[in-house]
């Protein structure tokens, strides 16, 4: 029997996922020695490797196949816009992409102007201004503390995910319009979905009865 990979996002996803796998009997021990550097991490006895990776590197990795399945956040999904099955939606990471800015914004966004939009988001920023609101604006790409961008006047309003929106509070900005709401997601490689479409079946029919 071939491994099966497991690329997860670094961080808080990865914990949470962790947690999960473990409630359905795969577990990692070597893992979770957080003072380890080792990058690869092997299940023997149920042949599973599990790796981490940088969010928007984790649809790259099950794209090319690198990883059976990836778990990683659907603004990451949109944005990288990789050949991937998208199979369910895990529940928890919850928080929305949103269109924030300070209060005056509002009228730019009611009358269509051609506004500067500051993102780490520039594909979901372009396809929600461009395809569905048919506005016309200038996009500026970022990596992050977004939230400064209208603050500092290099833009009028921002593309940013908000989920507490304490960082908006915070700064004087808040929620103008939703673009969608958000969660952690499974990915699965086109391929291995044929391939190995038991042992895939049967971890996604696990990991379902116990959302
Ligand atoms: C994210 C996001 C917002 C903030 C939202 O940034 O870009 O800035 O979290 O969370 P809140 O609504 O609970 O305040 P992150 O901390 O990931 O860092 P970044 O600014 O480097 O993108």
């Amino acid at each position: 029997m071939r491994y099966l990979t497991f690329a997860l996002t670094k961080g808080r996803l990865a914990n949470k996922t962790l947690e999960l796998l473990e409630q359905i009997g795969i577990t990692c021990e070597e893992m979770k020695d957080k003072s380890s550097r080792k990058l690869i991490f092997v299940n023997e006895e149920l042949k599973l490797k599990f790796f981490l990776a940088k969010g928007p590197d984790v649809p790259t990795y099950v794209e090319y196949g690198a990883a059976d399945i990836g778990v990683v956040g659907k603004d990451t999904i949109d944005e990288e816009n990789r050949k991937l099955y998208e199979v369910l939606d895990l529940g928890f990471g919850k928080c929305r992409m949103c269109v924030c800015g300070p209060a005056e914004a509002r009228a730019l966004l009611q009358n269509q102007e051609r506004i500067r939009v500051a993102t780490k988001y520039p594909r979901i920023a372009k396809d929600y201004f461009y395809n569905r609101k048919s506005q016309t604006v200038e996009i500026i790409k970022l990596n992050g503390s977004i939230e400064l961008a209208p603050i500092v006047g290099l833009s009028e309003v921002i593309v940013d995910i908000v989920e507490t929106g304490a960082t908006l509070r915070e700064n004087g900005l808040e929620v103008l319009e939703e673009v969608c709401p958000l969660s952690a997601r499974v990915v699965v490689n086109r391929v291995s979905m044929q391939m190995e479409s038991e042992r895939i079946t049967r971890i996604l029919n696990a990991l379902k009865e116990v959302l």
